[in-house]
């Protein structure tokens, strides 16, 4: 894509697109065409979808010299969310950067985990906490599709926070999302009044794994939001034995986890009396993903 092909051939859209798809491909980027085109229409600001009517047109030089620049960003690993600032979840919009994890498809069945377990819930309001919080995606869907519900928001990094912040100011949640800054369940003031439903998707990555883990995710996304001690069970540990005193009888505790520490992450739930169930949720791959377990 150097500026003397221009002296042959236009760089309309359509041969940007395909020049960066062959490109993506050579350096191994996941998905090289859509991520090209999300690329394009983010440096161009427009819907990827208008790509399509628009192959014909030779773009201003200026979004060409941002997307360039993104395009090498992207061969270099960089995740495309970061390049761009955002990323869907639960078909919503979530500002990133990288202070925070990039939601991820299988955290949608927390989503959904959560949303069945309200059901369950007759109070009103519905009190719900979402531990390790991130960019807030969790907290602010839960938000966006449950009624009359108070939802904490809690993270141990003072910058994760903020971009949750900004999330939640940007779906206009900010009268039903709070956030505390801290570890786990100790982030929250004290009396706090316990709540129906705790949701998570803490680290859970082990450092025994460390090696296994795709070396651009390492490079580029928070250790903080990946590794969880030796096993990647130190985290959920806790958090399972702080939820009892914060869960309401009856309460749910849903939390994603990796199949690799499922069946550890089963035994600690059940070695604990107050808990009367533990179930598990499989993702869109069918790996056992999501445990949902309910307090006695
Ligand atoms: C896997 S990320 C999940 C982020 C977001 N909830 C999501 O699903 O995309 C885990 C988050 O937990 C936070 N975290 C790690 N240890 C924590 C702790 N001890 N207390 C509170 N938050 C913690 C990290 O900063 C990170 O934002």
């Amino acid at each position: 894509m150097s500026n003397s092909d221009n002296q042959t051939e236009a760089w309309n859209i359509q041969r940007l697109l395909e020049w960066t798809t062959e490109y993506f491909q050579k350096v191994d980027a996941e998905t090289p065409r859509l991520e090209a085109e999300v690329l394009l229409a983010e440096a161009l600001g427009c819907q990827r979808i208008e790509l399509y009517t628009r192959f014909a047109e030779v773009p201003e030089s200026e979004p060409v010299t941002k997307y360039r620049d993104w395009v090498k960003r992207r061969a270099a690993g960089e995740p495309v969310a970061y390049i761009v600032g955002h990323r869907e979840f639960y078909s919503l919009k979530f500002a990133v950067n990288s202070s925070v994890l990039i939601p991820r498809p299988e955290t949608e069945h927390v989503v959904v985990a959560a949303i069945e377990a309200c059901q369950q819930v007759e109070d009103r309001p519905i009190r719900i906490l979402d531990v390790g919080t991130g960019s807030g995606c969790i907290a602010v869907t839960l938000a966006k599709h449950i009624e009359n519900v108070k939802i904490g928001a809690i993270d141990l990094s003072p910058d994760a926070i903020e971009v949750a912040r900004q999330n939640i100011d940007q779906h206009e949640v900010a009268d039903r999302v709070k956030c505390f800054t801290g570890d786990l369940l100790q982030a929250l003031p004290a009396g706090s009044q316990p709540v129906h439903v705790i949701v998570s998707n803490p680290p859970y990555i082990g450092s025994n794994e460390q090696g296994t883990v795709d070396p651009n995710v390492d490079l580029f996304e928070p250790a903080m939001a990946l590794y969880s001690g030796a096993e990647g069970t130190e985290v959920i540990e806790r958090l399972i034995s702080q939820s009892i005193d914060f869960l309401l009888p009856g309460g749910f505790l849903i939390f994603e986890t990796s199949p690799i520490i499922m069946d550890a992450c089963i035994d600690l739930v059940n070695g604990c009396s107050q808990f009367a169930s533990c179930d598990v949720v499989k993702d869109y791959a069918g790996h056992r993903r999501v445990v949902v377990a309910r307090k006695v």
